[in-house]
């Protein structure tokens, strides 16, 4: 394991400069949120300080087609397969300073306390930064991603678009970040992602450090719930094909099918959008659309409850008198990490002191598709608050920071030293 240990008051002092990047005044908690949504405004300010960070470590940079950006810093046997690491910048609408910024910032951290203290690993070391992993604009997850590790066609990517339409390409080029490099990655010897745990688990049984065995398995509908605008005074109730009680049967129907227990007690169901059109007091709508998240460890179990859902989904819209067309936005498999990487970790939270415990991710992360190139895994930093994330009120202490990217630190020297191609 490493000797060096990172400098946690410049890591705090990185996190702080992006975070006041896309900074707003969030009115639910009184505090200051980020908002950095991918390739808007000030996704881009954020691109560029993190893109002129990682030029001042002497890191070479580049820009593909999707917009994921990369800083490479050379090897002794610079032709080696590089060791990567990174995460995500851009955010929700209301988030903190670390999800994905964690990630990117403490492998930025790795090789500022390389160039310190003089080190140059065998193989070369990349820290990336991947678009749009928080899928809440274009409706895809893990999106630059995905199209790095080849899972989505470039120009299926392209053509996605928010709610005003505007497409990722579009949105891409005019914050600058449309590059030139070829989208899909030549594998890296292994890929290491430090990042927020962002739920209650190590902070709840007071471990310091999360050893991640992998990702459980997603799936994303986008509803339209298409029925018949009537007056609301004078329509009987039942002359109304209203899709807002089509939308709402739905939100209560995820409830039903996690309470059942058919489907053990790991899933999650969510409704996270729904919009009324015309959304006027005294109008029945015409039109509802809806987002639904389903998540469950095990991609089998995912399966079955997407089915019965979409089977509920058609037999409410006969009852109700509307019509519902569901759309798969986003859909990936549970995925198990590296043993050898999850070892890794392992050890060096060990040889650190740091109480640990191997646990699978709740939430989607850019790893979870590196792992389909090269060994992949990551480390887990808890949370105060519940582990609250997705959240102004998300905070990690720089103790909690900084061991997990001193860990981050360990795994990535001692994978760069390895021999082979
Ligand atoms: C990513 O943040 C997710 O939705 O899991
Ligand atoms: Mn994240
Ligand atoms: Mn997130």
């Amino acid at each position: 394991m490493s000797k060096l240990d990172i400098d946690a008051a410049r890591l705090t002092a990185s996190l702080e400069a992006l975070g006041r990047i896309g900074a707003y005044d969030d009115d639910v908690t009184g505090l200051v949120g980020v908002r950095r949504v991918a390739f808007t405004k000030e996704d881009g300010e954020g691109r560029r300080h993190v893109v002129n960070e990682f030029k001042a470590a002497g890191l070479e940079v580049t820009v593909d087609r999707i917009g994921n950006v990369y800083g490479r810093r050379k090897g002794r046997d610079d032709g080696a397969k590089p060791v990567m690491a990174g995460s995500h910048i851009d955010s929700v609408a209301t988030a903190g300073r670390f999800d994905g910024c964690l990630g990117v910032l403490g492998a930025l951290e790795v090789v500022k306390t390389l160039n310190a203290a003089k080190v140059t690993t065998r193989r070369p070391l990349i820290v990336a930064f991947f678009s749009e992993e928080e899928g809440s604009r274009f409706g895809t997850d893990m999106l630059g991603s995905a199209v790095a590790v080849g899972r989505l066609p470039l120009e299926r990517a392209y053509g996605l678009t928010d709610r005003d339409g505007k497409t990722v390409r579009a949105e891409l080029e005019a914050i600058g970040f449309l590059g030139d490099a070829d989208v899909r990655l030549q594998p890296p010897h292994a890929y290491v992602e430090c990042h927020i745990e962002q739920g209650p688990t190590l902070r709840a049984a007071n471990v310091e450090l999360g050893v991640v065995t992998g990702v459980q398995a997603i799936c994303w509908h986008e509803l339209v719930i298409t029925g018949r605008s009537a007056h609301a005074g004078t329509t009987p109730m039942n002359l109304r094909a209203d899709p807002g009680v089509a939308a709402a049967r739905v939100q209560l129907l995820l409830r039903d099918l996690v309470r059942s227990g058919r489907f053990g007690t790991e899933l999650r169901a969510t409704m996270g959008v729904t919009q009324f059109h015309p959304g006027l007091v005294n109008v029945v709508p015409n039109r509802v659309t809806a987002t639904v998240d389903i998540r469950h460890p095990d991609d089998a179990v995912l399966q079955r409850a997407e089915a019965e859902l979409v089977k509920a989904y058609a037999q409410l819209a006969a009852e109700e008198n509307v019509t519902l067309v569901h759309r798969q936005s986003a859909r990936t498999p549970d995925i198990a990490f590296s043993t050898k990487v999850q070892d890794l970790v392992e050890r060096a939270a060990k040889a650190r002191g740091l109480s640990n415990t191997r646990l699978v991710s709740g939430a989607g992360h850019d790893c979870q598709e590196l792992a389909r190139l090269c060994p992949a895994g990551m480390v887990f930093v808890p949370g105060e608050y519940d582990g609250i994330s997705h959240n102004p009120r998300e905070f990690s202490t720089p103790k909690q920071c900084s061991d997990g990217v001193n860990v981050l630190l360990d795994v990535l020297t001692a994978l760069a030293e390895e021999e082979g191609p």
